[in-house]
């Protein structure tokens, strides 16, 4: 069994404005909700990554900011071998069903042995995957900045596997179960079949997952949104931005002073609004900032051998 994806004839998808965010991402409790936007124009593109560079002024940020957030999608798993959601002009079909359907807190009511059908065929293909370069150099970047904030809408485990720690997971994870009754948590381990039914209680045990018309998990999109208002630079990487409240973070961000650049190979509404939008893939766009942070290490260096040149004179002259 495949994914399907439904291709649509035209590849120019009409969105809008985006909505007036702020207010709403204020209160509590947050739901999973897509925005179905009304009139901006977003164009596909794909433009070659070796015609991109750092700008001077995102090198400098990067070279300077302390405090760093970075927001990924399912693109940043995408060169793992993870279908995206939607890109291309494409979205995900399950069995017929939108995977807005069958990735809905209704459908867990109405049929919860087709969710899991669902979830199951993608946890099997999730099961050999790997972190690419992108979850590789995200993970690099946490030992880096002095506050590092990792959010994402993800729930493939890819940055856990490839290093990062203290990932926000705003909508669950895939390798966890939780009981419908009780909400006891339960991992889900390889090399054992998933519960069917609540180690605990008895009662059936659904995915960890975030579906729509849920809320998000207490405090995560708070903690997120608060590492949001106080950041200065925010990367936003392989998301469609349709999907709020996390599509909001940048917003935050953006509205109390941080620099937002966007990586991504496809345009989306955020592309306009962002300070910087780097049009490529993950893999190939982030590993740009490792040569950078070699570079600002060499320059790191370069003033300690001039300081403590300064400070042998001054020893030498005492
Ligand atoms: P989407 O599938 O909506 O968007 C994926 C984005 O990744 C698109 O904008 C692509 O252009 C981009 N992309 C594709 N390949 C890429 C690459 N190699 N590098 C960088 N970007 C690339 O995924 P999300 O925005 O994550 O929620 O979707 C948000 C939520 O909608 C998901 O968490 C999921 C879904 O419903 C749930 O299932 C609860």
């Amino acid at each position: 069994m495949t994914i399907q994806e439904t291709a649509r004839s035209n590849t120019k998808t009409s969105v809008g404005r985006l909505p007036a965010i702020r207010g709403s991402l204020a209160a509590s409790p947050h739901f999973l909700n897509i925005f179905r936007p009304r009139s901006v124009t977003i164009e596909p593109s794909m433009r070659s990554v070796t015609e991109l560079s750092i700008s001077e002024r995102l090198r400098q940020r990067f070279l300077k900011a302390s405090r760093i957030l970075v927001l990924t999608g399912a693109g940043v798993s995408a060169e793992s071998g993870v279908p995206t959601f939607r890109g291309g002009g494409n979205s995900t079909v399950w069995k017929g069903m939108p995977f807005e359907v069958i990735s809905s807190a209704r459908m867990v009511d109405q049929d919860l042995s087709a969710v899991w059908e669902w979830f199951d065929f993608r946890r099997n293909l999730l099961q050999p995957l790997n972190p690419n370069r992108a979850h590789n150099e995200i993970a690099n970047w946490q030992d880096r900045f002095s506050e590092f904030t990792l959010v994402t809408q993800n729930i493939d485990g890819l940055h856990q596997k490839a290093g990062s720690r203290d990932v926000f997971e705003l909508h669950g994870s895939i390798w966890r179960v939780r009981c419908v009754s009780c909400q006891a948590r339960f991992e889900i381990l390889s090399s054992q079949p998933r519960a069917e039914a609540c180690p605990d209680c008895g009662a059936p045990v659904r995915p960890d997952v975030v579906l729509f018309g849920e809320i998000l998990p207490a405090c995560a999109f708070e903690q997120a949104a608060a590492a949001a208002a106080t950041c200065e630079l925010c990367f936003v990487i392989g998301t469609s931005a349709l999907v709020y409240p996390a599509a909001g973070l940048p917003e935050l961000a953006q509205a109390a002073g941080a620099f937002v650049c966007e990586v991504n190979p496809e345009r989306t509404p955020l592309s306009d609004r962002c300070d910087e939008s780097m049009l490529g893939r993950a893999g190939e766009v982030l590993p740009l900032f490792s040569n950078l942070s070699k570079e600002s290490d060499a320059q790191a260096t370069a003033t300690r051998v001039r300081t403590k040149s300064l400070e042998t004179r001054l020893t030498a002259k005492d």
